[in-house]
């Protein structure tokens, strides 16, 4: 495929779809969010209202190094914290379709909230094919594909949404990303869900519990850094496990899985074989950084039949 001449036909289109008014682009900092809001400011410039949500979910320093990586192209990031709604919003679920569905319900509402008093008609989504494909065979729920389960975003949103990298993959969203001559740091990130640490935090999110996953996907970011790999990341299992401390005692604590998968496209998976010695200082690690962890898992699953993520 010739990405330049894709991005060149999508810009074209989203500035004769959006005319002359106004879109808003829901920028989270994955791939294929930047990669559709670069395509969307070319399209429509200052047309182009940008809005990050702070869902609470994000990795550590996620909304900064958004902010600031888009400042330097020029485009403005409007952030939202919203982190307590999104908390309020998932206290007790622990099914994780009801998850996901309380993520994207948060998601909306308070992202029509944000564009309240905007005129902009259009929303502009970094949905991809995968996306679309997993949402209708029923593997999950999406927080970004609407139309495709049947819920209107025009009628229960007010916007018109557009997908401009709906056809793509992940590597063919990178592949658009350097044909936009973005920075590598941008399209060549690690995946990241849409519901971001909820997909990682089995049980109940809460604020702790979730700076618990935020902290054991930095170990584990940091210690693989110069692993090839596709996504890496840690997770928070639901149940407990006995530990013992240093004087004797017996105790319950928590129990983090560490995820490291090699994949093209994300729709099947095999664990890395990571070194050992790089297993052994995660783990080191997490009972250093994370007093309330007692096990360390590498979790050896392939996709099929498991998925990447844990919900
Ligand atoms: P799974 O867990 O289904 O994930 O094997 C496949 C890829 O998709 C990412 N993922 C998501 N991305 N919204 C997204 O934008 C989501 O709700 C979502 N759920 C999973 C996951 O990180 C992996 O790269």
């Amino acid at each position: 495929m010739d990405y330049e001449q894709f991005a060149r036909d999508q810009i074209k289109q989203l500035r004769e779809t959006v005319g002359n008014s106004r879109a808003i682009s829901a920028l989270s900092g994955g791939v294929d969010s930047s990669v559709a809001t670069v395509m969307a400011h070319r399209a429509v410039g200052d047309r182009l209202e940008t809005i990050f949500i702070d869902d609470g979910l994000m990795r550590q320093d996620e909304p900064e190094w958004v902010r600031d990586a888009f400042a330097d192209l020029g485009i403005e990031v409007q952030v939202t914290d919203a982190a307590d709604r999104f908390f309020d919003a998932l206290k007790g679920i622990t099914d994780p379709e009801k998850k996901r569905k309380a993520f994207r319900d948060t998601f909306y509402t308070v992202f029509a909230e944000a564009v309240k008093g905007s005129d902009a008609e259009y929303l502009i989504q970094g949905t991809i094919a995968a996306d679309i494909l997993e949402t209708r065979k029923g593997v999950k729920t999406q927080h970004n594909v609407l139309d495709q389960i049947g819920v209107s975003a025009k009628d229960g949103y007010g916007f018109t949404v557009i997908e401009p990298l709906k056809e793509l993959y992940k590597p063919g969203v990178r592949e658009v990303g350097r044909a936009l001559e973005m920075p590598e740091a941008l399209y060549q990130r690690m995946p990241f869900p849409g519901p971001g640490l909820a997909t990682r935090c089995l049980g109940e999110c809460t604020p702790e519990r979730i700076e618990t996953v935020r902290r054991a996907c930095k170990i584990v970011e940091e210690e693989t850094e110069s692993v090839e790999k596709f996504q890496t990341f840690g997770v928070l299992l639901s149940d407990q496990a006995t530990g013992v401390t240093e004087d004797g005692r017996r105790r319950f604590g928590d129990i983090i899985a560490i995820r490291c998968v090699d994949s093209e496209k994300a729709v099947t998976a095999t664990a890395t074989v990571l070194p050992w010695e790089t297993l052994m200082r995660i783990q080191d690690r997490m009972y250093e950084e994370i007093p309330s962890v007692t096990k360390v898992l590498y979790d050896l699953s392939p996709k099929p039949p498991s998925t990447i993520e844990y919900i």
